[in-house]
């Protein structure tokens, strides 16, 4: 019988049939160890030459790294290691010999990697981040299901910008002029927010921003809930009790990979709401007392700035100096409104700030969600619109939102590779989704 090896446990002293890949192999003498990798596991085979025919011997001689086959033998309990399987082979069907394969065990650059990423998935960290990865979307998409989220999936092609008019990838898109690539799917969940009260998007989301850092790639998959009646408090209690789920099923159900990958779970087992709620005002602070200046590029270099001023945005050793303090993920909140998008609410208390909500991912791992309570008045939508110099004409159906049953309402967007690189502890994005896209990447 045909079974996979993570549930070759069930079948002890039973004869089974393996499908997949040689993943090495070593002999001593009349004894050959060839290791087999199916996706789900990798097991150890055990064949001795005087237990199978001359030509299955000969045969095993044949296969090289990645050779594909299809084997036959008795499920064993390993002699000496508890809860590891071996296979005593009694057949071998060769599907196909490999070239000598590119990736061996010993290290490789990581250029090289990213050239040869479609066979680099083979590889045990690789698929063991991918393990983890669909588990955070699948846990994702139960926690949005058991809480009465509808999926609503918006376009991809947009004729207008969700984040700003400096990140858009353009294409032509027949008589109609010019097409975005979606940077969000925010504002059509905006949409489904009104018709269906709660809805979420998932898919892929395009930013053209030319920066080659360990958190940025070009073409990232977001999740963006978006709830009708809900104010920015409403929203970061959704957060904190979706983050918590996520985290919690992950190490849950994925915690062999995630040891595997050499994830410090105690770490992630703090992840249980609730996660502390600090104003832009109070992040500044932080970095007042902490001494963390603002970088600024000039024409001969850097210039320091200090003290760090109000107004700005955070980059990467702000967020890493206003999390080291705590052990969950921070909600910095009520950010002054100059930096942010068009769509955010002014608090009414103090308009110099807006309703948004950043989450930074403790351990420095940055920005994984941003959020807001959307502006609700028509009439300082279209300020707001007119301020950032946006087509009005192409946001026409978003006023309509406005005009026909405005209700105040809130949503925030979570990136999933940031999420996975957190989760996963990877020092770099471009191992937390299978083809990562970055400015100077686009092959394979
Ligand atoms: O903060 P952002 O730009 O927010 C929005 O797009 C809102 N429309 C979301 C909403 O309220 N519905 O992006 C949201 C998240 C970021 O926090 C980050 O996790 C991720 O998307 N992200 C990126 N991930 C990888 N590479 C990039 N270049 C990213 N840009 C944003
Ligand atoms: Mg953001």
């Amino acid at each position: 019988m045909w079974v996979y090896i993570d549930k070759i446990a069930d079948f002890v002293d039973k004869e089974v049939i393996i499908k997949g890949w040689l993943y090495n192999i070593r002999s001593s003498g009349k004894l050959m160890f060839p290791e087999f990798r199916d996706g789900t596991g990798v097991i150890q085979g055990v064949v001795a030459k005087n237990g199978v025919s001359e030509k299955i011997w000969e045969d095993f001689g044949k296969l090289t790294q990645e050779s594909s086959l299809i084997v036959k033998g008795t499920v064993s309990k390993h002699p000496k290691k508890e809860g590891v399987y071996e296979l005593q082979v009694s057949d071998l069907e060769i599907v196909a010999i490999a070239e000598p394969y590119p990736i061996t065990p010993k290290e490789h650059g990581v250029d090289f990697l990213a050239d040869k990423r479609h066979l680099w998935l083979r590889s045990p960290r690789q698929m063991a981040i991918m393990r983890v990865r669909n588990e955070i979307l699948q846990s994702i998409r139960d926690f949005m299901y058991e809480n009465g989220f509808t999926l609503f999936d918006a376009p991809i092609f947009t004729p207008n910008a969700c984040e700003g008019t400096s990140t858009l990838f353009s294409t032509d898109y027949f008589d109609l002029g010019k097409a975005y690539l979606s940077q969000s799917g925010q504002l059509y969940a905006e949409s489904g927010a009104m018709a269906l009260g709660k809805v979420y998007t998932l898919g892929p989301t395009f930013r053209a921003e030319n920066s080659m850092t360990r958190r940025h790639i070009t073409e990232f998959w977001m999740m963006e809930p978006e709830m009708a009646y809900f104010d920015i408090d409403d929203d970061m209690n959704l957060i904190e009790d979706f983050l918590s789920y996520v985290v919690q099923r992950v190490i849950k159900n994925k915690r062999q990979e995630l040891e595997f990958l050499g994830r410090d779970l105690t770490k992630l087992e703090k992840v249980v709401k609730p996660f502390p709620r600090v104003t832009y005002d109070e992040a500044v602070e932080i970095l007042r007392k902490k001494d963390i200046p603002l970088i600024r590029k000039t024409a001969n270099g850097e210039e320091q700035i200090r003290p760090f001023p109000w107004g700005e945005d955070f980059g990467a050793p702000h967020e890493e100096a206003i999390v080291e303090d705590f052990d969950k993920p921070v909600m910095v909140h009520r950010w002054p409104s100059e930096a942010k998008a068009f769509y955010m609410k002014r608090d009414p208390d103090n308009p110099k700030v807006a309703l948004g909500v950043d989450v930074l991912a403790p351990e420095g791992f940055g920005e994984i969600i941003g959020g807001s309570q959307r502006e609700d008045n028509l009439d300082f939508l279209l300020e707001r619109i007119k301020e950032h110099n946006l087509p009005m004409e192409e946001f026409e159906w978003y006023l309509d939102l406005r005009r026909y049953g405005s209700v105040p309402h809130s949503g925030f967007g979570l990136g999933i590779e940031r999420l996975v690189s957190w989760i996963c502890n990877l020092e770099h994005i471009r191992e937390a989704i299978p083809f990562a896209r970055r400015p100077n990447r686009i092959r394979p």
